[in-house]
């Protein structure tokens, strides 16, 4: 159902600030789902979380230049903030926090998050700088949007564990809940980025959902070497044409290193690009429980 007149679309920081402290005020709970925009339906699980958990849902949409690297796609990422509205209106979102660049990094600028330690590995090697910008934004948009709580994706399961450890780290009063990753009918899971992919690399793209079963498979099927999955998965990548793989990992779902011997559950997490996209996706796997 649609609230009249909602979303309120406010675009100063100090508006959205006061507006969730009036909330508060009035005793409801309310809780945040920070996206770059570009909405899809994992996204929208998001928000449904949040409608489900919290008497007030806010989202906010900004193309955060901080976490892109000066060779990655921020003048190219997709903009659409009048379906996004559209799509937030219609999923009861209350207020939407629609900051531009200036009101967040005004001129002199200069304080950053050094992130945690989960951080270092996998997409902090691949993509140097990135979990700095990540963590700095959130943290800004937390003080702007000091909410009960968050919602992110598992699809990132990296920058989700950073946050969490973020927020316990520097008792941030936010609880973070993350949520499954919404998957299109065949497997491949939804991101902003799919949009660049050719039918053909949209096919391609399907071996990293189907990377993860076959890790799922032998990981419940007794294999109990951290290495054979990583090639596992390997193969069904590079058998699918996708050559250009930043990584494949086996790794503690906590601390995310490399896990030689699987005797629980362990996350695979993979990169990899299918023509000049960067695609991620992950799934927790482990032995069948008997
Ligand atoms: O996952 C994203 O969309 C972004 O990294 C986030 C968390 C909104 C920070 O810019």
């Amino acid at each position: 159902m649609m609230k009249e007149g909602r979303p309120r679309v406010l675009t100063r920081p100090q508006e959205i600030q006061a507006a969730v402290k009036a909330y508060r005020a009035d005793g409801l709970t309310t809780g945040v789902v920070p996206t770059m925009g570009a909405l899809h339906e994992g996204h929208i699980s998001l928000v449904k979380a949040a409608n489900a958990a919290c008497d007030i849902t806010i989202a906010t949409i900004f193309v955060n230049p901080a976490q892109f690297a000066p060779t990655e796609d921020l003048a190219t990422y997709p903009r659409t903030l009048t379906t996004d509205l559209e799509m937030l209106a219609s999923n009861d979102v209350d207020l939407v926090f629609v900051p531009a660049n200036a009101e967040m990094y005004p001129d002199g600028f200069s304080t950053y998050v050094e992130p945690p330690a989960v951080a270092k590995r996998w997409e902090g090697e691949s993509r140097p700088g990135f979990f700095r910008g990540v963590a700095t934004v959130v943290l800004k948009l937390f003080h702007l949007i000091p909410t009960d709580m968050a919602f992110f994706g598992q699809k990132d399961f990296q920058q989700a564990l950073v946050i969490r450890r973020m927020v316990e780290d520097l008792n941030v009063p936010i609880e973070i809940r993350t949520q499954p990753t919404v998957r299109e009918a065949d497997g491949l899971a939804m991101s902003s980025r799919n949009r660049y992919l050719s039918q053909p690399e949209r096919e391609q793209s399907l071996a990293l959902s189907r990377g993860l079963a076959m890790a799922r498979s032998m990981a419940e099927g007794g294999e109990r070497s951290g290495k054979a999955m990583v090639d596992g998965v390997r193969r069904v990548l590079t058998e699918a044409g996708i050559h250009a793989i930043d990584y494949v990992a086996v790794a503690d779902p906590e601390t995310l290193e490399p896990v030689a011997e699987v005797t629980g559950p362990v996350v695979v997490l993979i990169a990899a690009r299918v023509g000049t996209t960067r695609l991620i996706d992950n799934a927790v796997v482990g032995p069948a429980v008997s």
